[in-house]
């Protein structure tokens, strides 16, 4: 125990000091405060040379009284010398009447937007979501889907290779894959996601571009089930009067293969430079899923048919905007992107 008469004392300084703080009213004021308890001459200096009469034991004590009551006025001032410094600056420059700046309001990139709204018509068919790595071994992106070692779509003209049976994804069409391997049919799933391939850029070459993948696997599944799909989709995004029409192609993993196009909607069919004088303008690859890809999953060949297209997100985008050039997507000059 300390001697009532000093613990009185230590009271009543901290008292005056907590009161003495309530009275200061700015910076100046709170220094003389700071001076006259914690300062070389101050009033805490006086109490503890005041402790050099004390015996040794009651001297400890008290030494650990004081140097909390210090290190409470410390932190008291340190407190207050905060708030009061941004009482200061808001007093001082902060002026309510002034009227506000308007922020700009962000938006979607025009490429997020047409995926926004092709997964919306596509979830609207029943399809749901899928998505793998856009890194990508050689097995999903190319042997599974039945392109053989000796395929010229393997060529490192057109791959990216991180090494020797690493790539970056060419096609979204490996997906199909991850996605069969994981669950039994029936199957209804689309995937979008970027893709990229050893391209010059130019008007209507990008090396980095999305696609959207789509697959459907049951029974009884046609071609004509594939064409009406397709059908809907061209004319949920570009109104009733769309017309699209299928090409013979050739795919490793589709049988009968096919190119479909829509009509240019920017000289209506009647052929301009960016359908290159044709009236169509090609959006991807589509078909009937080859029975060999099948085996690659195990699903029954027999029972089950499937039919999978692929979409380019970008060529979509340009058609619905009549952007002539795939570069100015990826350019983010705002003057571009703020007209969307
Ligand atoms: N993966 C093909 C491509 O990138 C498109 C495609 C997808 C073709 C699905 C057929 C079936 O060109």
């Amino acid at each position: 125990m300390i001697d009532q008469d000093i613990k009185d004392k230590i009271d009543i300084l901290e008292t005056e000091f907590n009161k003495s703080l309530n009275g200061v009213s700015d910076l100046t004021e709170l220094e003389s405060l700071r001076i006259k308890y914690l300062g070389r001459k101050g009033f805490l200096s006086h109490f503890f040379r005041d402790l050099e009469t004390l015996p040794l034991e009651e001297r400890k004590k008290v030494g650990k009284v004081l140097n909390k009551l210090k290190d409470r006025i410390q932190t008291k001032l340190t407190e207050f010398k905060q708030v009061s410094q941004k009482k200061e600056v808001t007093e001082k420059y902060l002026d309510s009447t002034l009227s506000g700046d308007r922020l700009p309001i962000g938006r979607y990139h025009p490429i997020t937007t047409v995926l926004r709204q092709i997964i919306s018509c596509f979830k609207g068919m029943g399809f749901s979501i899928a998505q793998g790595p856009e890194v990508e071994t050689e097995y999903y992106n190319f042997e599974a889907l039945n392109i053989p070692k000796e395929h010229p779509a393997r060529d490192m003209q057109d791959t990216l290779f991180v090494n020797d049976n690493v790539v970056l994804r060419t096609h979204t069409s490996p997906v199909q894959i991850r996605v069969m391997e994981n669950q039994p049919p029936p199957v209804r799933i689309i995937a979008p996601g970027r893709c990229y391939r050893r391209d010059t850029p130019d008007s209507t070459h990008s090396p980095v571009f999305h696609q959207v993948e789509g697959l459907c696997v049951d029974e009884n599944v046609t071609f004509s089930d594939l064409k009406g799909v397709i059908l809907v989709f061209a004319k949920y995004m570009f109104g009733s009067d769309m017309k699209i029409r299928f090409r013979p192609s050739f795919f490793p993993f589709t049988e009968p293969s096919a190119e479909y196009d829509f009509i240019c909607l920017i000289c209506k069919g009647r052929g301009c430079h960016v359908c290159k004088g044709t009236g169509w303008v090609e959006i991807s690859g589509a078909g009937m899923v080859n029975p060999e890809v099948f085996k690659y999953v195990h699903y029954d060949s027999e029972r089950y048919t499937g039919y999978a297209f692929g979409m380019g997100v970008e060529r979509l985008a340009m058609l619905l905007y009549e952007v002539h050039d795939i570069r100015l997507f990826y350019e983010n000059d705002v003057r571009f992107l703020n007209q969307f």
